[in-house]
Parts: structure tokens; C-alpha cells; sequence
């Protein structure tokens, strides 16, 4: 199990994001305590209308999901559990949210990007390669083991991959209450309706068969 020192860890980098906040501000600040987002509200506004404060209760902060793994049978061997606004409705406005992700042996976190958020990871169990690619093309990468830390700046091209010979498993705090999530593979080979095929012929340098072959897995 998780020890007690891991969480400590934690809490001091999340900590640290929010009082990164006022520097390098992500999500707006807010301007009263809490709004917690009122998901039965039909106004849409950038976040979530709030929910009248006077029906606010600590269940709207809470979220018992994040103790079991996810399932990792799928084609890339991994699994993100998240804990955003659309999970904690208390989160709206604050400018931070959680993901828990399960790798298989040999599973990786295929190379995505959050539009919204710098990520922080700390790494539970297990072993990662993880990296990022920058806006020069460079990649930044590591061997992680248990107990270290990684980050991928916010909007940057990264991946996680398991090069152990156990599952591995990470919590990552995101510096938005709604990070988003765009796969390059699944956005580029998955798109609906699809990518014309000589767009990506001639991207990836490579047949109009050979797209549609990749095209046919993402279905
Ligand atoms: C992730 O795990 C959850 C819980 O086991 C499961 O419901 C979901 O389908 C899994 N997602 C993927 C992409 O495998």
C-alpha cells in the first residue's frame, strides 16, 4: 500500500501549485470561497454557474474514487481514473484536479496533451519511462521508480510508459479543475468524420493505405 510519506509529498506539490497560482495564474481565481458548480444550471458561462452557497455541503468536495485501479484490458495497457469538477462539483473555479493511472505490464499513456494544465506526477508503484517533447522538437525524458516526480508542462506533447515487471500506478495533480485531454493518435486516426487521408499522407509521409489501415484501428 501507499505509505504515509507519499501523500505527505503530495499534499506539499499541491500545495505549491496554488500558491504558484497568483504567479502563473491557470484557471481563474476565485472571488468568494467556494462555487461549486451547480450542474443542474442551463446558463453556460466559462466553468460552471455556482450553486447557491447555502446548499453547499463537504460531500460537494469529496470523492471516494480514486482507492481502486482501473482496468487496463484495453489496447494500450493503461487506465486514467480522474477527479475533476466533473467528479468534485467543488472544484469549479480553483484551478486544480487530480488523476489516478493504472498501467499494465507494458502499458503506456499514449503521447497526449492537456490544453489547460501542467501536470505534476508522482509515482506510487512500479516503473515509468515518461517524457515530454517540447515546441523545438526536443525530448525531455526519465526512468522513474517509486517515490519520484515528474512534470509536464502545461499544453507539451507527453507520454508514460511501464518498463517494469509489475503493474505500476501514479497520481498526478493538474493545474485546472478540467485539464481536457487530446490523444494525438485517437485526435489525428480517429477524428469523426475523419482527416481527408492525403492531409495525413502527406503529414506522416506515408501511403493513403497505410492511413486508412491506421484509420480502420481507431473505429
Ligand atoms: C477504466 O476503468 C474503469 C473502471 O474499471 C472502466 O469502467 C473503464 O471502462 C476503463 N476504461 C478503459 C479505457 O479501459
Amino acid at each position: 500500500m501507499v505509505n504515509p510519506m507519499t501523500y505527505l509529498t503530495l499534499g506539499l506539490f499541491l500545495l505549491a501549485c496554488r500558491y504558484n497560482h497568483h504567479v502563473m495564474a491557470e484557471d481563474p481565481d476565485p472571488l468568494q470561497d467556494f462555487c461549486v458548480a451547480d450542474e443542474k444550471s442551463k446558463i453556460f458561462v466559462n466553468g460552471f454557474v455556482c450553486k447557491n452557497p447555502k446548499k453547499v455541503s463537504a460531500d460537494d468536495f469529496f470523492f471516494r474514487g480514486l482507492g481502486q485501479p482501473g482496468d487496463t484490458n484495453n489496447a494500450v495497457g493503461s487506465n486514467v481514473t480522474a477527479a475533476n469538477v466533473m467528479q468534485i462539483p467543488g472544484l469549479n473555479t480553483l484551478g486544480i484536479s487530480l488523476v489516478r493511472i493504472d498501467f499494465a505490464v507494458d502499458g503506456i499513456n499514449p503521447p497526449h496533451t492537456h490544453p489547460r494544465a501542467t501536470e505534476i506526477l508522482v509515482l506510487l508503484e512500479g516503473e515509468l519511462f515518461v517524457g515530454f517533447v517540447d515546441t523545438n522538437n526536443k525530448l525531455f525524458s526519465k526512468k522513474l521508480e517509486k517515490g519520484d516526480v515528474f512534470v509536464f508542462p502545461k499544453a507539451l506533447v507527453h507520454f508514460q510508459q511501464n518498463v517494469g515487471k509489475e503493474n505500476a500506478v501514479v497520481i498526478s495533480g493538474l493545474s485546472s479543475q478540467f485539464p481536457g485531454v487530446q490523444t494525438i493518435a485517437n485526435s489525428l486516426f480517429g477524428a469523426k468524420p475523419p482527416l481527408p487521408d492525403n492531409v495525413l499522407s502527406k503529414a506522416f509521409r506515408i501511403s493513403s493505405k497505410l492511413v486508412d489501415s491506421i484509420q480502420a484501428k481507431f473505429d
